[in-house]
């Protein structure tokens, strides 16, 4: 009887990314996937460590299969991804009945440490291997055909001062271009209609490379342009640097019909009292340039954003400057956290986290509140037109209805019908709106 595993993601697209190599490392090692967890042999969790948060849950779901391990000490439970990496040790302290630890950089040695763990051991495996394949080259299972990720970096050589992630996944490593490529046109063959390019700094990709003259973002997007006479509709990537967006990406986004005239480029502050704190390297008036320049050269486009509230020092003038930039900006999206220290990071070690917990409550619920009036405006401004969407699947709060995306990601549900099927793209007429999401009828 052949071994049953399961996975749980937590984090960023990276992660459900590494989680999909790591489902087909351990297929390819003969183990078969379960959704149950009374039938798992091994549960795996792939963790982040973005914030205290996250961490928490997974420590309180650890806590939680502590009986059943007592009940079935055959089954293996290991903790996959930035935690591990993170706290290493640590796990076993706080969750003792965890048998192994695996952070980002080792994922190709999990299926061997599996077969090979004798009972009661706990093991670590940490640290960055210079020759680390990217989850995308490991990937042969992927959540669905039609929609598919690509690793085109892996790291962070930034030093933003709360951020955990350049100590968890190292330095900036990009990969081949003829790599990606080769890759994308396999998965375009078997089906992809959008191919969503992953980087923790995407624009920084190629900075590694000899001298740093490239080849860069821009001459990827334009040579994954190409694809679009294979099948290939869409092409985006996460996540922007302000700091990084050269003039040359914007242009080839522009010239590149698949390529979506989206952005995911956090801010983070719109004051340049906490951006300078933060490490960010760019003002909240280059920030603004960006936005323009991006708007000016791509048609239609549209920016969704990420903000930190209650950074160290942040006083209620930083928080208006913020404020004013989201009512100034029109973004599609943000997202909004509470800064939450990250042991290790400058910020944590450095600088003292002052700012209340309950002020850091109201200001991420007051910037929710700002956007939500723009996304509302920019959702109903969209009703009576046609959209293209990309369909995903059943709805999750109504299954008579099917969800997909629009070509800057905005979220559209209509009424299902025989003839359409996840992976396809159809028009839909646009006939109300929400802040979060449009609603119509195929057009
Ligand atoms: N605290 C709160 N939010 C953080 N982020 C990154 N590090 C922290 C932190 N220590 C947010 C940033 C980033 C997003 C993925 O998570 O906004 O863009
Ligand atoms: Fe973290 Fe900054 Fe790198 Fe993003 S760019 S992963 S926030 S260090």
């Amino acid at each position: 009887m052949p071994r049953r595993f399961l996975i749980r993601t937590f984090g960023c697209q990276m992660n459900r990314h590494d989680a999909e190599a790591l489902a087909g490392l351990l297929e390819r090692a003969g183990l078969v996937p379960t959704e149950s967890e009374s039938e798992a042999d091994v549960i795996l969790f792939e963790t982040c460590s973005v914030r205290t948060h996250a961490e928490e849950r997974v420590y309180s779901l650890l806590g939680r299969l502590k009986p059943v391990k007592r009940r079935r000490p055959s089954l293996l439970i290991g903790v996959i991804g930035c935690m591990a990496e993170k706290d290493r040790e640590e796990i076993f302290r706080r969750a003792p009945h965890v048998d192994f630890a695996v952070g980002p950089g080792r994922l190709d040695e999990v299926p061997a440490l599996i077969a090979g763990l004798a009972p009661g051991a706990c093991s670590v495996l940490s640290g960055q291997k210079p020759s680390l394949e990217l989850p995308s080259a490991l990937a042969d299972r992927r959540e669905h055909p039609w929609s598919a990720y690509i690793a085109i970096s892996r790291g962070c050589s930034n030093r933003c001062a709360y951020c955990v992630v350049p100590a968890v996944r190292g330095e900036l490593v990009s990969r081949a271009p003829g790599e990606i490529l080769a890759e994308a046109r396999e998965l375009v063959a078997a089906g992809a209609a959008e191919l969503t390019l992953l980087g923790q700094d995407a624009d920084a990709y190629g900075r590694d490379f000899c001298g740093g003259t490239g080849p860069h973002l821009a001459d990827l997007v334009r040579s994954m342009g190409r694809l679009e006479a294979e099948g290939l509709r869409r092409l985006v990537f996460v996540t922007s640097h302000p700091r990084d967006i050269s003039e040359d990406l914007l242009r080839a986004m522009a010239e590149t019909p698949v390529a979506c005239p989206y952005l995911h480029m956090p801010a983070q502050s719109g004051s340049d009292r906490i951006l300078a704190a933060m490490r960010r390297g760019y003002t909240a008036e280059r920030y603004r340039q960006i936005v323009a320049a991006a708007r000016r050269i791509i048609p239609g486009a549209e920016i969704a954003s990420d903000f930190i509230v209650g950074f160290p020092g942040e006083t209620e003038e930083d928080f208006a400057a913020t404020e004013t930039l989201v009512r100034d900006m029109e973004f599609q999206q943000i997202y909004v956290f509470k800064y939450s220290p990250r042991p290790g990071t400058f910020a944590a070690d450095q600088l003292a986290d002052d700012v209340p917990t309950e002020v850091k409550k109201a200001r991420n619920n007051r910037l929710l509140a700002v956007q939500r009036t723009i996304s509302l405006r920019l959702n109903r401004a969209m009703v009576g037109k046609t959209v293209a969407v990309l369909v995903e699947g059943a709805s999750q709060r109504d299954d008579r209805r099917l969800t997909g995306r629009t070509r800057t990601g905005r979220i559209v549900v209509f009424a299902r019908d025989a003839r359409t099927r996840s992976g396809q793209l159809v028009n839909v007429r646009v006939d109300s709106a929400t802040a979060l999401t449009l609603a119509g009828e195929r057009a």
